[in-house]
């Protein structure tokens, strides 16, 4: 029996390259140049599964192939926000995504931009690689104490629940969550957290407030110009969840104005473009969609992504279906 066609989008992993190669017919993206619409399409067309990624639109238009050939859609990374569910099933295509293995790489990125917009480091390090550094002083780049403080999620699934182990257990902070589907309470009590009934109180509480929230059309733009007003003076914004949960133009004016103290951002409305404004801004940190990029985490997203082909073309249930 002929093997499964397989198109990859990407580059990934070669170590997962080659295990994708020993069950399917696999077309790698040797170039890694992101394929445009069209191609996208054609994928579709002639293979029996695309594996796409966070960056590829995979929208009703791009899912309009005629003939259609493929059946599955295994995507790389656990946001499945970049594919339209509702016309892949439409179309019968199955499609899955990639959690847990990227829990930890994501909650350590969180941790690190906290860290490192709190304490200014990546303003410390261009000050002294641009030569600017006379020596040290009990007033200098006075930074905010993390230990201790009050962190406030957004969104207490995995990765949420991930960053409260760190924050609480490393470093002393009281947890406060949102979440409209909060976990059990043995799971809310062994994390040392308290839930916030609104949003608005758990901004209102937080000296740190980090994003774990799917990107879902209500989530568009939850952070907005009156939930920046009501987080404290002195408080961080961490977003590594998606861009577009976060009014970019609104953060922007808001740390401008200095209603908040800072950001760290690891996702972006209009991805790769940032705004030029918050380019230039020295109380942000800005990392290119880093979250789960730790060589053992992009292995372990690719070889879920194989883990669930192999079981669709053998019949069986994949693990991570979410349509
Ligand atoms: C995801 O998987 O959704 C991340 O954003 C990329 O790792």
């Amino acid at each position: 029996m002929s093997r499964p066609r397989v198109i990859v989008t990407r580059r990934w992993p070669q170590e997962v390259e080659a295990r994708l190669a020993e069950h399917f017919d696999v077309e790698l993206n040797y170039e890694d140049r992101p394929l445009d619409r069209d191609a996208l399409k054609a994928a579709f067309a002639v293979a029996d599964a695309v594996f796409p990624t966070v960056t590829d639109t995979i929208d009703a238009e791009v899912l309009s192939a005629e003939p259609l050939r493929a059946r599955l859609i295994g995507n790389f990374g656990v946001g499945f926000n970049n594919i339209d569910l509702d016309a892949a099933r439409v179309r019968g295509l199955t499609v899955t995504n990639t959690p847990e293995v990227l829990t930890d790489a994501t909650a350590d990125l969180a941790m690190a931009l906290l860290l490192c917009v709190a304490r200014r480091v990546g303003e410390g390090e261009r000050h002294l690689r641009e030569g600017a550094w006379s020596g040290w002083r009990p007033t200098h780049m006075m930074g905010t104490q993390v230990t201790g403080k009050t962190l406030g999620l957004v969104g207490f699934g995995r990765i949420g629940q991930a960053m409260a182990r760190r924050a609480h257990r490393g470093f002393d902070m009281a947890v406060l969550f949102f979440d409209p589907f909060p976990p059990v309470d043995e799971v809310v009590r062994e994390l040392g957290a308290r839930r916030c009934e609104t949003l608005d109180a758990l901004l209102a509480e937080s000296d740190f407030v980090s994003l774990h929230c799917p990107a879902t059309a209500e989530n568009r733009h939850l952070i907005n110009p009156e939930r920046l007003r009501r987080m404290k003076p002195g408080a961080f914004l961490i977003n590594t969840a998606r861009g577009d949960v976060v009014d970019e133009a609104a953060l922007n004016d808001a740390l401008g104005d200095r209603l908040i103290a800072g950001a760290g951002l690891d996702v972006f409305e209009r991805e790769p473009e940032v705004l030029p404004d918050l380019l230039a801004r020295e109380n942000v940190v800005l990392l290119p969609h880093l979250g789960s990029a730790t060589r053992e985490t992009r292995i372990a997203m690719g070889l879920k992504v194989l883990e669930n082909a192999v079981a669709f073309f053998d019949g069986a249930e994949p693990p991570n279906r979410v349509a």
